[in-house]
C-alpha cells in the first residue's frame, strides 16, 4: 500500500525535492498529498507546484494576534493545522526544514507519526543553527565530525526523540562551511528517503 505523506516545510524545501524525486524513480513507495508552509516566499511552494502536489501557506501571525498570548497563539495554529493535515489522512506528516516548534497540541491532534530531519547527531547542537554551530565548534575545539538524524517527534522536546537514522559526517581539513554544508545536505535526502520508506512499508 503506497504510503501517504503530508509534508512541512518552511525554506527551500529541497528535503521535499528529495522525497518527490525518491517517489518518481522507485525508491520510495509513497505519494505526498500535501504540502503546508508557514513562510510566504519558501520555495518549497513552488518545489510542490512543480510536482503537481497540492500546496498551502498557513501564516503563525493571525493566530499570534488573535490571542490573549503567544502560548495560547501558537496552540491555537498548531490545532489548526493538524486539522488541515489530518484531513489528508496521512501515515507520515514530515518536518523537512519545519522552522517551527510545535507545543503538544500540534501532537495530541495529529494521530499520524511524525518525523523531524535534523543536521547534526542525537542530541548535538539543537535548534535552527546546528551547522553554523558545528562550524563553530571546528573553528574553536577541532570538532572533526558532525553528522545528520532522522527521528520521531514525540512531544515538544527541540530536534529529540527516538532516532530513525543516523550517520556522521566528518569535517575534513580542507572543508569550509559551504563544502561541509553540501556534505551534510547530501546526506539529508539519503537517510530521510530512507527513514521514510522503512515507516511506510508494511
Ligand atoms: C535542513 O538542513 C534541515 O535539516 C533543517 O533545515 C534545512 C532545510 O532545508 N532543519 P530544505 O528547506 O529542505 O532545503
Amino acid at each position: 500500500m503506497t504510503g501517504r505523506l503530508v509534508v512541512l516545510a518552511s525554506g527551500s524545501g529541497s528535503n521535499l525535492q528529495a522525497l518527490v524525486d525518491a517517489i518518481d524513480d522507485g525508491r520510495l513507495d509513497a505519494e505526498i498529498v500535501a504540502v503546508y508552509v508557514n513562510r510566504r516566499s519558501a520555495y518549497a511552494r513552488d518545489r510542490a507546484e512543480a510536482a503537481g502536489i497540492p500546496q498551502e501557506f498557513v501564516p503563525l501571525r493571525p493566530y499570534l494576534e488573535a490571542a490573549e498570548n503567544e502560548r495560547v497563539g501558537r496552540e491555537t495554529y498548531d490545532r489548526e493545522l493538524a486539522t488541515r493535515v489530518s484531513n489528508h489522512h496521512p501515515d507520515v506528516v514530515v518536518l523537512a526544514g519545519w522552522m517551527h516548534l510545535f507545543t503538544a497540541a500540534f501532537l495530541q491532534t495529529v494521530s499520524a507519526k511524525v518525523v523531524n530531519l535534523h543536521p547534526a547527531l542525537p542530541g548535538e547542537f539543537p535548534g535552527a543553527n546546528a551547522i553554523d554551530d558545528a562550524w563553530a565548534a571546528h573553528e574553536t575545539t577541532g570538532l572533526a565530525r558532525t553528522g545528520v538524524m532522522v527521528h520521531l517527534v514525540p512531544d515538544e522536546g527541540v530536534d529529540d526523540g527516538p532516532v530513525l537514522r543516523s550517520a556522521e559526517v566528518p569535517i575534513l581539513a580542507n572543508d569550509t562551511r559551504a563544502s561541509l554544508e553540501e556534505r551534510i545536505h547530501a546526506l539529508e535526502y539519503e537517510l530521510l528517503v530512507d527513514a521514510v520508506a522503512a515507516l511506510v512499508t508494511p
